[in-house]
């Protein structure tokens, strides 16, 4: 999984662990990523971090093509500058693409190569989940470069599933709300911003990791097996509206 090292990767490969996963664990700062891995061993549970900038392809293959198999793939590794349009800089337009959309778009094709190299493949299948975000649904203030990333992931899940069911590979996407993460902390710290966010949300509170790393399991798992090209909305309700 990318983007393990923190936030809502750390805690789904946490989740992953406990459902039975055998992990590899990606993302560029060792010692958070062997923190992760630590906490994962110290529960009994298998995992190898692999320090990865995932926006460095060639980087990504080699570390890809060193594993003999894998079931799963949960891009999670996700940036958001949030700034007014009028304001993006083609440096931040240039780097949300190529973390949020180009390394997604690569890591899925390198992870999938592997899932089809593998002996007896249909049998086994494979499930991929993208971590997009309600902002793949809809659109919000400071957020046009965010949004367009992830709405062109929310698009690729549907080409990807359409495309790679006859292998029995699934794809889906985990659509959040608004979490407590790194990511987040500094505009929540912002209470007008966190009023704000709450009073989009029907349920009226943020969300809790826990309540997306437990849809990322269940869409990684066999209870799983007739979804795919799909995108689950875990947002209290903000689109609903
Ligand atoms: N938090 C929210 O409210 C929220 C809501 C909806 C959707 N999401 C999505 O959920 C995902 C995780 O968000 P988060 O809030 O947990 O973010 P976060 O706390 O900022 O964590 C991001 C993770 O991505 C890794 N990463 C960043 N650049 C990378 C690169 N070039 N190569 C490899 N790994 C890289 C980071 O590790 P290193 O820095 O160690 O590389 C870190 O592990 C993102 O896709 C985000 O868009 C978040």
């Amino acid at each position: 999984m990318t983007g393990a090292s923190r936030g809502l990767g750390a805690e789904t490969a946490i989740a992953l662990s406990s459902a039975g996963a055998e992990l590899v664990l990606l993302s560029r700062n060792r010692a958070a990523l062997d923190g992760v891995a630590q906490r994962i061993v110290a529960s009994g549970g298998r995992a190898k971090a692999l320090v990865c900038d995932i926006t460095n392809a060639s980087q990504f293959r080699t570390v890809v093509d060193s594993m003999e198999r894998l079931d799963v793939l949960v891009n999670n590794a996700g940036i958001n500058f949030p700034e007014p349009f009028m304001e993006v800089s083609e440096d931040h337009l240039d780097q949300q693409i190529a973390l949020n959309v180009r390394a997604t778009f690569l890591v899925s094709q390198a992870v999938v190569r592997k899932m089809l190299e593998a002996p007896n493949r249909h049998a086994c299948g494979g499930a991929v989940i993208h971590v997009t975000s309600q902002m793949g649904h809809v659109g919000s203030p400071r957020r046009t470069v965010y949004c367009m990333t992830k709405h062109a992931i929310e698009g690729l899940t549907k080409a990807m599933a359409v495309e790679l069911a006859p292998h029995n590979i699934r794809v889906n996407a985990v659509a959040p709300t608004f979490l407590e993460t790194p990511m987040t902390a500094p505009f929540l710290a912002n209470p007008e911003f966190r009023d704000w966010a709450i009073s989009k949300i029907p349920l009226g509170r943020i969300g809790r990791l826990e309540e997306v790393t437990g849809a990322i399991v269940f869409l990684a798992s066999s209870a799983a097996s007739l979804i795919t090209g799909t995108s689950l909305l875990i947002d209290g309700g903000w689109t609903a509206q």
